[in-house]
């Protein structure tokens, strides 16, 4: 099948949702990354996401809503602070975990009678929500394991031939996946996945806010996190990345005394004056490194870099959404000197 490249008129996005009702599958923009979108109540439609990815079985998918109000229609239980959660933070990058109902199939949430509900705020994916009138189940819409797509280019690369249409809706805006939030109690919550929307903006709404372990540690064998995509080495490309936490001068003088063919680093905008090592730069704050990490783990490959010397993100705000996909697409490999 030769993948069509939608743009984003009405027309398009009119056709993009007839190729949804259909049971087939899209490449579609959001404000986060791009996702591979389906029919979130098709069976049938939401295997071929589970096959074009080579996503695990186990792994759930998040449903998109255009709006928040229509959650009802897929859950069976709100707490009332999920509701003050979406006044503040829907649409946007934020996906809660609630119970799910009949309509969600099993194979949508991975098995877990749960569902993670997002509100997109990208123009692009919000018009296309209304237009198709379908709760929208979309992983990031790379291969399984490999970095999330930033731009309709990225999922061309991943899924050329594999889904019927990619829409292109320019770059995404936040460039890390959203933040996934569970509710351990009516009044508090849990971030399973940090993303943009941190812990510091969502302690204005909720005084209880726990970081889940498992965001910045690895799972043992057989040990069964709150979400699943936390257990498997993640965000990878083909080079061999190891994180390095130190002063820019530590940094240097690791990467001298290891340095050959094929070792390229990863470091900040603002170390690269003088740098004396082949180098790329993913930003000079969290946002921006959030912006651009992935499009980098992608050019990596692409230069043909085969071990990435990074310099480590901070763990702050949304420093710790860059920070948990590094280490994830280092399969946990960090030196700290
Ligand atoms: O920003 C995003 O969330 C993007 C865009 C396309 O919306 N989507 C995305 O989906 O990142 P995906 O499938 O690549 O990641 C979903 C994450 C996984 O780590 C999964 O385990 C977790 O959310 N998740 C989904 N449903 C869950 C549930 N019911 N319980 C616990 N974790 C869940
Ligand atoms: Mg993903």
């Amino acid at each position: 099948m030769e993948t069509l490249l939608l743009g984003s008129s009405e027309a398009e996005l009119q056709i993009a949702a007839n190729i949804l009702h259909q049971g087939e599958i899209i490449g579609i923009p959001t404000e986060t990354v791009y996702g591979l979108a389906a029919d979130a109540s098709n069976e049938e439609a939401v295997a071929k996401v589970f096959a074009a990815k080579g996503r695990p079985a186990d792994n759930p998918l998040i449903v998109h809503l255009s709006d928040f109000s229509l959650a009802v229609n897929y859950t069976s239980y709100i707490p009332k602070l999920a509701y003050k959660l979406a006044e503040r933070f829907c649409p946007g990058p934020l996906t809660m975990v609630l119970p799910k109902n009949e309509k969600i199939p099993m194979i949508t949430s991975g098995g877990l009678d749960t569902v993670g509900i997002r509100v997109p705020s990208h123009p692009v994916m919000h018009r296309f929500l209304e237009i198709s009138g379908l709760p929208v189940a979309a992983p990031s819409a790379n291969r399984s394991g490999y970095p999330s797509p930033t731009s309709a280019d990225h999922v061309m690369r991943d899924m050329d031939g594999k889904i019927y249409a990619v829409v292109d809706g320019g770059e995404s805006e936040f460039g890390v996946e959203s933040t996934v939030i569970s509710f351990d109690s009516d009044n508090s919550i849990r971030i399973l996945r940090p993303g943009c929307i941190t812990r510091e903006m969502l302690l204005e709404i909720c005084p209880d806010v726990v970081i889940d372990p498992a965001i910045l540690n690895d799972i043992a064998e057989g040990q069964r996190p709150a979400s699943p995509g936390m257990k498997y080495k993640h965000y990878s490309p083909k080079a061999d990345i190891i994180i390095i936490e130190g002063t820019l001068e530590q940094f240097k003088e690791y990467v001298s005394d290891n340095y050959g063919d094929g070792v390229y680093t990863l470091i900040y905008d603002t170390d690269a004056e003088g740098f004396p090592f082949r180098f790329l730069t993913y930003g000079k704050d969290s946002s921006e490194q959030a912006h651009y990490i992935f499009s980098k783990l992608r050019e990596l490959d692409d230069i043909g870099a085969e071990k990435v010397y990074v310099r480590a993100p901070s763990k702050e705000g949304v420093g710790l959404a860059v920070y948990n996909r590094l280490i994830r697409a280092a399969g946990f490999e960090v030196i700290a000197l």
